[in-house]
């Protein structure tokens, strides 16, 4: 068996998946070590949002990276179809937010105004403009933002294809064989040893997502679960996505909705509670009364990395050369996956990246573990 790598990377979720598919199209031989399935955790709990704009009062790192990811979808998906046959089912409807009381308004008008100060389109809608593009919508909503450049794909589907796009360019994946230890000395990383073996490379890249802290504790991540339902519904009872305070709702092809998410900071057990699943339902209905008439299909949770400032761990470790880290995406692993793996291939290819970029995602930037303040619902 194979043990020497160019580079190894810890944890097969679509941050991992999509580094890897980028070094491997760059010609460097990777192995990606998976203690359980590809893309079994928060990646395939996620409801697949591509929503670059709709929480974003103002400029920031992560709102420009965010953008730039985004960006990249559509080529992305003929890119992976043509690679894997994998749809990523990538879908350019637009998101619509909903405000509900006074408060919530206001701040559904701030983020238009930013948005257009910065030159995207972003549209405050009447409810009767809302209702001629989605005419399953309730009447009884106080504001409607519409982002007609948000979208959404199928997220199992998209690390998939990730994972199988790299396998074609030479990249091995070792399943169910999880990383207890790594491998450094005289200030370098050297690789790591696994339930099975060791293995070694230049570099080592950490994307074990909300697991795995124990390899690198000064760099934990703080876990926010969130639980999902699948809901069958009528054909195109709407298109567009769906989004308010709490709740939001990804309609699929085959006639499938996901209503998503709860989010409760500190839990990392995958049990679906009554309350959730009754907050979530509720809310959903208040948008879309006919959901009412929707059949349940299924229901899981995935638990998001959160860091202390919401934004990505992605770096290198200080003091071990080689060792690098890309984690904590926390809401917007899905959306921020492609920009992800073409940064960190940069990175550690030593090609210049934004020094913008550097600054804000590098793993040393918190002066102390301020988790406390993160994950706090939205
Ligand atoms: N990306 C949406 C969520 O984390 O719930």
């Amino acid at each position: 068996m194979k043990k020497r790598f160019d580079q190894i990377i810890v944890g097969g979720g679509v941050i991992g998946c999509s580094i890897a598919y980028q070094l491997a199209k760059r010609g460097y031989q990777v192995l990606v070590l998976e203690r359980n399935q590809i893309g079994c955790e928060a990646s395939s709990a996620a409801a697949g949002m591509l929503g670059a704009q709709g929480e974003f009062l103002e400029n920031s790192s992560l709102f420009q990276f965010a953008q730039e990811s985004r960006a990249l979808f559509k080529d992305l998906s003929i890119e992976l179809l043509e690679e894997t046959g994998i749809d990523i089912q990538y879908i350019h409807k637009g998101i619509m937010k909903f405000a509900f009381q006074q408060q919530q308004h206001h701040k559904l008008t701030a983020i238009a105004a930013f948005q257009q100060e910065v030159g995207n389109p972003a549209y405050m809608l009447s409810i009767e403009e809302a209702r001629e593009m989605e005419a399953s919508l309730t009447e009884h909503v106080s504001a409607v933002l519409y982002l007609p450049n948000d979208g959404q794909v199928c997220a199992p589907n998209l690390t998939k294809a990730f994972s199988l796009a790299a396998s074609h360019h030479g990249a091995v994946f070792h399943e169910r064989e999880k990383v207890i230890e790594l491998i450094m000395g005289e200030g370098m990383i050297h690789g790591v040893r696994t339930t099975e073996a060791a293995y070694y490379a230049g570099q080592v890249i950490i994307a074990t997502g909300a697991f795995g802290d124990e390899l690198l504790p000064d760099y934990a991540t703080l876990p926010v679960k969130g639980e999902c339902l699948s809901l069958e519904v009528e054909p195109d009872l709407f298109q567009t996505t769906l989004w308010m305070d709490g709740c939001y709702l990804v309609p699929k092809q085959g006639g499938k909705v996901i209503v998503g998410a709860s989010s409760i900071p500190g839990e990392t057990d995958k049990h679906v509670s009554v309350a959730s699943v009754h907050r979530l339902l509720s809310r959903a209905q208040e948008i879309v009364p006919k959901l009412a008439e929707a059949k349940i299909n299924g229901f899981w949770a995935g638990i998001r990395p959160a860091t202390a400032d919401e934004k990505p761990y992605m770096g290198e470790v200080p003091g071990v050369l080689g060792l690098y880290v890309a984690k904590g995406h926390y809401r917007n692993g899905i959306l921020l996956s492609p920009r992800t793996g073409i940064y960190m291939a940069d990175l550690i290819e030593n090609k210049p990246v934004h020094a913008y970029y550097y600054e804000s995602f590098k793993v040393n930037r918190h002066g102390s573990n301020k988790l406390a303040k993160a994950g706090e619902p939205k």
